[in-house]
C-alpha cells in the first residue's frame, strides 16, 4: 500500500549482501529523512534503476539499465505509485530521457507515464555534502522532501473521502 516510489541508482556493497535497496549508510540517511519528514516507512516503496552491483561501485551502463528497465517497469506496474521521486542524476536522467543535471532538476514536479515524478538529490550526495546552510543540497532536499509529503497528504485525504 505505498503510494510513493522512491527510485536510486543501484546495489552498493551492503544493499548487495543483504539483497535489500538502501540499507547502507546512504538508506540509514533516507531512512531518516523520512521520518523527519513524517513519511511512514511502511507507505513508501523504494528500488533501483539496475538491480545487481555495478563494480566499484561505478555508473551503471546503458545496456544494464536497459537489462533491468523489465524488472523496474514490472515494479512501478504491481505498484501502481501516484508519486516517484528519483534519486539522484541515474534514475533522473533514465525516466526522464534528459541529459539535464541533477541540480537543474530536483525539486521539480514532472510528468513520467502519467505519474507525478520529482527528482531529489541522492542521500549518498548528502552524505559529502553536510551544510544545513541555506540554499545547501541538504536545505534544498529538506524542501523538496516537504513538497512530496504535501501531495503525500492530499492523496490521503482524497482517499479517506472515498471511504
Ligand atoms: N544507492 C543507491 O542508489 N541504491 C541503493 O540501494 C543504495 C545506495
Ligand atoms: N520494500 C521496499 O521498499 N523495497 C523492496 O524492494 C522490498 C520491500
Amino acid at each position: 500500500d505505498a503510494d510513493v516510489l522512491f527510485i536510486g541508482e543501484g546495489p552498493g556493497k551492503d544493499e548487495d549482501e543483504q539483497g535489500r535497496p538502501f540499507v547502507g549508510k546512504a538508506g540509514q540517511l533516507l531512512s531518516r529523512i523520512f521520518e523527519a519528514a513524517g513519511l511512514p516507512r511502511e507507505r513508501v516503496f523504494i528500488t533501483n534503476v539496475v538491480k545487481c552491483r555495478p563494480p566499484e561501485n561505478r555508473l551503471p551502463a546503458v545496456e544494464e539499465m536497459i537489462a533491468c528497465f523489465p524488472f523496474l517497469e514490472a515494479q512501478i506496474a504491481l505498484l501502481a505509485p501516484k508519486i516517484i521521486v528519483c534519486l539522484g542524476g541515474t534514475p533522473t536522467k533514465w525516466l526522464l530521457k534528459t541529459s539535464e543535471g541533477i541540480t537543474k532538476l530536483r525539486g521539480r514536479w514532472f510528468t513520467w507515464k502519467g505519474i507525478d515524478l520529482m527528482p531529489m538529490f541522492h542521500p549518498s550526495y548528502l552524505l559529502r555534502n553536510q551544510s544545513r546552510k541555506k540554499g545547501s543540497p541538504k536545505d534544498l532536499t529538506w524542501d523538496d522532501i516537504r513538497e512530496v509529503k504535501q501531495r503525500w497528504d492530499l492523496l490521503q485525504e482524497k482517499k479517506g473521502q472515498v471511504v
